[in-house]
């Protein structure tokens, strides 16, 4: 069977960016406000008073120090607390569709290909910002690509299952160039008045470009495997859908957003991981301390380390196990190819490398690579 190789990466990051104080700071007065115009109920008993957020909370919990957004002016008014997005007309491109272009461009460039060579664009990401037609479709489109295109939706743990979704298309001649892109407006589906976890989110857009090793350039990453897992949970739930107008009764606003229960997440997903990794790296005749770099879904700083000490059995270093959450925070299935992109650089040929994403579902995905 052919090898499969990644031959090149790209990225596109939001110019706008969020401190954590600027979040806090929005948040906090949309807190004061709401109380004060409930302060008759809140004496009363009937209504719970909206506590405040903190800066440093969000720091020591999560790793997080700021995000990029589409959007900041909406995000950040009281009156408004979500991104507020030009509607755009159907012959104009989607926003999830320009992000790829970004993202697509870049990586086809790495890779030395024309979009006229690619065959096969999967757009791997927690939400499709319509239903149809697909917005991988549209990429295929407007970047002059041939062959197919679908959307495929496993949350975070979309670009895992996209690349082998791409490995398993060439590896069975049904595709010769796959692009596979992660649009994610995160933003659009976080409650920013839900103290818990109106800090998690950050907007990017990941491509990667997949080839059999015969029609690749030098350079990029073997894929020496890839494995999923997935294991039903309600832990973190989004009930938006297109149910939503018959249902009866109607849900709140708010359960058609994003709604997690950190704690739980964070205990059953990492060993869940780790499992996942060591099993994988075992049956390819693999040790985690012979892996070089670990590029993580990018969710929280602690739950990362945890992952990397167990596999490791040591604490790993920064360049072992990069974080990119600090700036970008998490930005659902691109996180893990932030890391892979922006810290591919400065393994040796023959290095082994491992990518993992993991979240909702709850549905978690390993790559291994391997330097070429
Ligand atoms: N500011 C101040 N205090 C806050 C706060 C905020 N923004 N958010 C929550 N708190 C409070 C809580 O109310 C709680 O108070 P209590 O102890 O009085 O009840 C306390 O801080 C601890 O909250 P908790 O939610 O248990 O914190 P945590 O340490 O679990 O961190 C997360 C929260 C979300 C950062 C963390 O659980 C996490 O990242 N989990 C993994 C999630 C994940 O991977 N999700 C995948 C999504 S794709």
């Amino acid at each position: 069977m052919s090898q499969i190789v990644i031959s090149g990466t790209g990225l596109f990051t939001p110019p706008e960016s969020i401190s954590n104080e600027e979040l806090v700071e929005c948040f906090n007065a949309w807190a004061t406000r709401y109380n004060a115009d409930h302060a008759e109920d809140i004496e009363a008993g009937r209504l719970e008073p909206k506590p405040m957020s903190d800066a440093e909370f969000i720091l020591k919990a999560s790793g997080i120090r700021s995000r990029h957004v589409l959007d900041k002016h909406g995000i950040l008014d009281p009156e408004i607390m979500h991104p507020q997005l030009p509607m755009r007309g159907n012959d104009e491109p989607s926003q999830m569709c320009e992000m790829a272009i970004a993202a697509a461009t870049q990586a086809l460039e790495e890779a030395g290909r024309k979009p006229s060579d690619v065959d096969a664009v999967l757009c791997a990401a927690s939400n499709m910002q319509r239903s149809y037609p697909a917005v991988a479709v549209e990429v295929q489109q407007y970047l002059g690509c041939n062959g197919y295109a679908y959307d495929m939706n496993v949350a975070c743990a979309s670009a895992a299952f996209g690349i082998q979704a791409g490995v398993d298309a060439l590896s069975s001649g049904n595709a010769n160039c796959v692009v596979m892109v992660n649009p994610e407006i995160c933003s659009g589906h976080l409650n920013f008045r839900d103290r818990d976890s109106h800090f998690i989110f950050g907007d990017a857009c990941t491509a990667v470009v997949l080839e059999r090793a015969e029609d690749a350039s030098d350079g990029g990453f073997e894929v020496l495997g890839t494995r999923l897992k997935t294991q039903f949970s309600n832990n973190i739930r989004n009930n938006a859908g297109f149910l939503n107008r018959s249902e009866t009764p109607q849900r709140s606003d708010d359960d058609r957003l994003f709604i997690q229960e950190g704690r739980k997440v964070f205990k059953d997903v990492v060993p869940m991981v780790v499992t996942l990794i060591s099993e994988h790296l075992a049956d390819n005749g693999l040790e985690p301390s012979a892996v070089r770099r670990f590029w993580l879904h990018q969710a929280n700083l602690n739950m990362n380390q945890l992952i990397s000490k167990r596999l490791l059995g040591r604490d790993p270093s920064e360049e072992e196990a990069p974080v990119v959450l600090d700036e970008y925070a998490n930005t659902s299935s691109a996180g893990s190819v932030i890391a892979f992109h922006k810290h591919k650089a400065g393994l040796a040929a023959g290095d082994v490398a491992v990518l993992c994403a993991f979240g909702a579902g709850y549905s978690a995905g390993s790559v291994i690579l391997r330097q070429r």
